[in-house]
């Protein structure tokens, strides 16, 4: 018998330290430039307060994210980018080679790091807290799996039932997704952040809109098809509980400053406007493309990923 989270933890390492790599499913970045230089020049705004800045992405995928933010700033921002570190932490192995052989053209301005650094800046994401492990919990019962059924048991771990006696989450009478993992990363970030900002992206959802979700946001994705009952060797997620990260991030001293739609996020990017304006009126084949996928973004991931921000002020 063994526990969703820890079967999740253990099925999600095994997918992404796979040799052989498989595109199941796309990320932001990967749909088109845009996003990247969008967060770019939000990210720009909050860099300017920092000498020598530092960025720390938090599972790099592709490669794709860093590529587009090295660009913009290499191409628009180019103060930043002179005295620019870019850290990333990933434990996949393969994709670690995908990023490192991306991203050649930035030289020594990229690392990789194998547990986080301490530094002055800003930590983010994007889709890489809903790869974390969760417990899956209903009517104070806790999934277990054994021989591909289910058991449930009373929960056993006081953490789970600080948290969701602490979230107001007790007497729900629905499927509820509690991601440990997801504290413990918000604690490690903020012990390693002297001072700056933690910015995640990520589908997910708060406390209000949990009731949308009565059997959980659990789900897989294989060749690009969605499954609601994950199984081994797929992409295996659950939503992002964004009212957790702001509870939990004020006792780490990570002040929460912005927390809004991706949709909001990106309209109020004038990188992004301005291309989107300029795609909108062009015939050229690649742009009318690149246009769908921006509305994709806008659309269909726009609505149900958000982004936060937190902030970190230097300790006294
Ligand atoms: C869905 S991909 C997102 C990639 C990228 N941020 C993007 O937007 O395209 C998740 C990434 O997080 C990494 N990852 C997932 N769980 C992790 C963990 N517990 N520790 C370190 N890296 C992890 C994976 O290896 C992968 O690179």
């Amino acid at each position: 018998m063994i526990s969703f989270r820890d079967w999740m933890a253990k099925a999600v390492e095994e997918y992404y330290r796979r040799s052989d790599f498989r595109r199941d499913f796309f990320t932001a970045p990967e749909l088109d430039r845009s996003f990247g230089y969008a967060l770019a020049e939000y990210i720009a705004g909050l860099l300017r307060e920092f000498k020598e800045p530092v960025l720390l992405e938090l599972g790099g995928g592709s490669g794709a994210l860093a590529y587009d933010v090295l660009t913009y700033y290499k191409e628009t921002e180019k103060e930043i980018y002179r005295n620019l570190r870019y850290y990333i932490y990933d434990f996949s192995p393969t994709l670690i080679k995908v990023q490192r052989e991306r991203l050649k053209e930035f030289g020594n301005k990229v690392f990789w790091v194998e547990s986080l650094v301490n530094l002055e800046g800003v930590v983010f994401s994007n889709e890489f807290f809903d790869c974390l492990p969760v417990h899956v919990i209903r009517d104070g019962k806790e999934l277990f799996l054994q021989n591909d059924s289910e058991l449930w048991r009373e929960l056993e771990d006081d953490r789970l039932v600080e948290v969701l006696k602490r979230m107001g989450y007790e007497n729900l009478s629905q499927t509820v997704e509690v991601c440990l993992e997801c504290v413990d990363f918000l604690r490690e970030v903020a012990a390693h952040l002297r001072r700056g900002y933690h910015i995640v992206i990520d589908y997910g959802y708060t406390t209000e809109e949990l009731k949308k979700f009565p059997d959980g946001t659990m789900a897989g994705y294989k060749a690009h098809k969605f499954y609601p009952t994950p199984s081994e060797g797929m992409d295996i997620t659950a939503h992002v509980n964004f009212s957790l990260l702001e509870e939990y991030g004020k006792d780490y001293g990570l002040e929460s400053i912005s927390l809004k739609s991706l949709r909001d996020f990106l309209m109020e990017s004038s990188v992004f406007i301005k291309e989107l304006e300029r795609l909108s009126v062009s015939e050229e084949p690649e742009d009318v493309e690149r246009l769908s996928r921006l509305k994709t973004m806008l659309v269909s991931m726009g609505g149900r990923f958000k982004v936060i921000v937190q902030r970190k002020l230097q300790e006294a």
